[in-house]
């Protein structure tokens, strides 16, 4: 038996389509499970919880015993690259990640020789996971694109539209596609790392790619993201890797072609029809479920379900959510929900 045949994502990323789907979702280690909150507890704040290997690697296999999905997840942060660049970065109980707003003419001074040093927990993260999985799930690495990075840099956190981010991408060109080199430098350093230390699929979210026109969509989410596909593969990764360029709407296609990614993980709102005529023959795909039907479960559940295995039933496809789940998910919509894929319900 190959490698790939015995770990069904592997086989749909190198291609294959299979009958079940694989499936995982995003944010699966997260506070929707008892198990996680209780974890979380012991840790200080956040980004020390991402940095202690032994309780991230715990939270990283928790969904893996409790559901069997196909995939872990390694449980990190998008928001450690900007630490490892020399910011700081914290996390507001209930409002969200706050970071000391950065202004891209600065950014000589960010540091992507740093990433292995400031990262090496990350990697040791994965080295504790690696051993303990089932022989058939696979193990992923990710990392935040440096569009998405460098908008909560700019912005000092979440926004509504990235408004300062845009303005400072249209108003000081060579600055910031300055600041998103090294934000790739960084992540692509940070990939090698987590493929050398077990990862086997790599995914790149680029959680805010939508909402751009053209010219910007082309400088600040296509171009850092080959950037850092071809750093990574320079550094003889072979492994998969899946873009996520949420809300890309009929960019999905120019970013499928032209960033040297693997597969795509396509959002919510992505019209199958329209995404099985506009991507390349053959390229894996993955999502895309509302996380609110899994929310609402039931009957509806069950038909959204149905209705994406049917419509990517032709095409290499990895069950997932169209977003993360959200943490007022009951376990048993969960349950529910791989019922229905895996033919069991
Ligand atoms: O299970 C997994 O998917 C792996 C771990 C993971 C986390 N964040 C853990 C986390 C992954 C892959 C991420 C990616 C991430 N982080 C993204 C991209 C994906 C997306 O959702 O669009 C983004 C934009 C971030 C930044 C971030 N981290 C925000 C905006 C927040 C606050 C929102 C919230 O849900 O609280 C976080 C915190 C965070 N990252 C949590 C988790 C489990 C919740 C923190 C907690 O336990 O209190």
């Amino acid at each position: 038996m190959t490698l790939t045949s015995k770990k069904p994502m592997l086989a749909v990323l190198s291609g294959e389509t299979r009958t079940p789907p694989p499936v995982w979702l995003m944010r699966q280690a997260g506070r929707y499970l008892d198990e996680y909150r209780e974890v979380r507890s012991r840790a200080k704040n956040f980004i020390d919880f991402c940095f202690s290997p032994d309780l991230a690697a715990e939270v990283t296999l928790q969904p893996i015993r409790r559901f069997g999905f196909d995939a872990a997840i390694l449980f990190a942060d998008i928001l450690l690259i900007p630490i490892a660049l020399g910011r700081k970065v914290w996390f507001v109980t209930g409002e969200g990640p706050r970071l000391e707003p950065f202004d891209p003419l600065a950014f000589e001074t960010l540091t992507p020789e740093r990433a292995r040093e400031v990262l090496a927990p990350v990697g040791e993260t994965l080295r504790r996971v690696a051993p303990e999985l089932p022989d058939e799930t696979t193990l992923i690495g990710f990392a935040g694109a440096p569009w998405t990075v460098a908008t909560y840099m700019v912005e000092g956190g979440g926004s509504k539209d990235r408004f300062s981010a845009r303005v400072a991408a249209w108003q000081h060109p060579e600055a910031f596609d300055g600041m998103l080199d090294r934000i790739a430098d960084a992540t692509a350093e940070y990939l090698v790392m987590q493929a050398e230390a077990g990862a086997e699929v790599l995914k790149i979210f680029d959680s805010w790619a939508e909402g751009l026109p053209e010219p910007l969509f082309e400088r600040v989410v296509i171009r850092p993201t080959r950037r850092i596909v071809d750093t990574v593969r320079a550094a003889g990764v072979t492994v998969p890797i899946i873009g996520f360029p949420r809300g890309a709407g009929a960019f999905y296609a120019r970013y499928a072609r032209e960033t040297g990614v693997t597969a795509v993980a396509l959002d919510t709102g992505m019209d199958p029809a329209w995404a099985q005529s506009m991507l390349p023959e053959g390229m894996p795909v993955q999502g895309h479920l509302d996380p609110a039907a899994l929310r609402a479960g039931g009957a509806a559940l069950r038909s959204e379900t149905q209705r994406l295995l049917d419509s990517w039933s032709g095409r290499p496809h990895i069950f997932n959510l169209g977003h993360g789940i959200t943490p007022d998910v009951p376990v048993a919509h969960v349950h529910e929900l791989l019922a229905c894929i895996r033919g069991r319900a």
